[in-house]
């Protein structure tokens, strides 16, 4: 069997993990909000129609933070339509998904369901079709304190304390020829930047997001960022990138290290942002958003225009084996090695639309493949994370060149003391036996012992969880692990993503 060593020291330190990174994003597309998070009618609704069974996977997911309300949807939404009373809320042309909006989850409801969820939402504003004007009544409607017009005007709806929403999107990949009221990066600049200091004289305090581009591929990507960040730098926080994967004619190598393109996707950002911050002579760091990601098979999408207009049918509802769960591990790892400057994450997106959750309407709602490594890196990723280095088997890919089989991080959490380490292999072929040396971690942390090991694999790779069989694919408890001499060996199958946790303390 293939040997790699996998070399972690507490000394070196890539950052303080920022939780937001596990961020997931709730769109008017599709069947997300209607018949995902809202369904009055459901068994499990409760009194404002949230389904509860979808609340208690949101939860276990472990979510930190949602955006909302798009998307392309929130290039064409006028807010206004979605507050007060249901009954004379209208029903809308949605020209991003060619859908009928009925509007009867909107604002309100969005700030109560996050409430009940625990999650910090995420608000974009339509800067495609609306600007500035728009962008601060919206503001003032959530965060703004009783006794001006529009804020009175949540209150009427219900809600007497501001929502106090810190976080906002200044639109939605406006350099997209798709997106409703598309721009070019010097219409978009001056209009972000424009938006961003209004937007702070209602409330210095928020965190502002820039649109960057809508993929690495987009032929305008990095002399926009470079365009929106020399007229944006001061008044905004973050940067946005968006990126969707999936296999390209049955390439599965290249599938399973498509973490190297996110990783140089995030490389290229930085190193725009900050040669934006040299020419200012700026002490300032802009810091990313990675407010869309994940796996899409866009090949099974026909296209806006060939879609019928509907109300709420389903829409990119993608079924996702084992090999799309372990490449969702290997971004969620790509993610936290960029710790220090990526600050907010959002998986895209929540429920049924290339989603972690499923739900029949009136029915089950279950988890996905790709829910689990999520989930178990939320809950045991730690706050600080460390760099790992990995020598050993390469695997070659048309898509990348030669990658490392493995891709790993670890983090430390001050708390509790624990080590995570969350690997995936890569091969599609090579089961590897890896190396761990403990040395460095106890000389810092003391005697260390292996709490666990799981991992997410299967001779199927093509299986899949569904409403007959929810648990068909879950994590597996790996009992061959363990710690010889100081150095923790675990043997990893072809494809397949692990969590490693070891605590201070005995021998296991
Ligand atoms: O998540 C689906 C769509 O993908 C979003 O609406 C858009 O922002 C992106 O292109």
């Amino acid at each position: 069997m293939a040997v790699a060593r996998l070399a972690v020291d507490p000394a070196f330190v890539v950052g303080d993990l920022d939780r937001r990174v596990f961020g997931s994003f709730v769109e008017h597309m599709g069947r997300c909000v209607y018949t995902g998070i809202y369904e009055p009618d459901h068994p499990t609704a409760d009194e404002d129609g949230f389904r509860t069974d979808v609340l208690d996977l949101v939860r276990e997911l472990g979510v930190t933070v949602v955006r909302y309300p798009g998307g392309n949807f929130v290039s064409n939404y006028a807010w206004e339509d979605g507050v007060g009373p249901k009954d004379g809320r209208p029903r809308r042309l949605d020209l991003a998904w060619r859908a009928i909006e009925t509007n009867q989850f909107g604002t309100d409801e969005f700030a109560a369901w996050a409430r009940k969820a625990g999650v910090e939402p995420m608000w974009a504003v339509n800067l495609g079709t609306r600007g500035v004007t728009e962008a601060i009544e919206l503001l003032q409607y959530v965060n703004g304190e009783p006794g001006t017009d529009i804020a009175d005007r949540r209150v009427a709806n219900g809600s007497e304390k501001p929502y106090d929403i810190k976080l906002w999107c200044l639109g939605n990949e406006l350099d997209g020829p798709w997106q409703i009221g598309h721009k070019t990066a010097d219409e978009y600049a001056r209009l972000a930047e424009e938006t961003a200091r209004a937007m702070r004289r209602v409330d210095p305090d928020l965190e502002l997001v820039a649109c960057g581009s809508s993929n690495r591929k987009m032929p305008t990507f990095a002399s926009w960022e470079r365009t929106v960040l020399e007229r944006t730098y001061d008044v905004v926080d973050h940067i946005s990138l968006h990126a969707y994967y999936e296999p390209k004619d049955g390439d599965t190598a290249s599938f399973l290290a498509v973490a190297e393109d996110m990783d140089r996707f995030i490389r290229s950002v930085v190193a725009t942002a900050d040669h934006v911050g040299a020419v200012k002579q700026s002490d300032k760091k802009i810091t990313l958003s990675f407010d869309e990601w994940n796996v899409w098979y866009q090949g099974r999408f026909p296209g806006e225009s060939g879609l019928k207009v509907r109300e709420a049918s389903p829409l990119i509802e993608d079924v996702y084996d084992v090999t799309d769960a372990v490449v969702v591990g290997s971004l969620l790892i790509t993610l936290l090695r960029h710790a220090d400057r990526v600050k907010i994450a959002n998986q895209a997106q929540l429920v049924n639309v290339i989603a972690p959750i499923l739900t029949e309407p009136g029915g089950t709602a279950w988890r996905q493949t790709i829910f689990h490594p999520f989930a178990l890196t939320s809950k045991y990723a730690g706050s600080r994370v460390l760099r790992t280095e990995v020598t050993g088997p390469v695997v070659e890919t048309d898509a990348f060149g030669n990658v490392p089989a493995l891709w790993s991080t670890a983090t430390y959490d001050e708390e509790s003391g624990e080590v995570a380490l969350f690997v995936v292999n890569r091969s599609e072929t090579d089961e590897i036996e890896c190396e761990i040396p403990l040395g460095a971690l106890e000389a810092a942390l003391g005697p260390l012992h292996l709490v666990e090991h799981v991992g997410l694999y299967d001779d199927d790779r093509s299986a899949v969880n569904g409403p007959e069989h929810p648990d068909r694919v879950v994590p597996k408890r790996i009992d061959g692990t363990r710690i010889t001499d100081g150095t923790c060996v675990a043997t990893l199958p072809a494809a397949s993503w692990h969590l490693v946790r070891l605590s201070p303390g005995g021998n296991s």
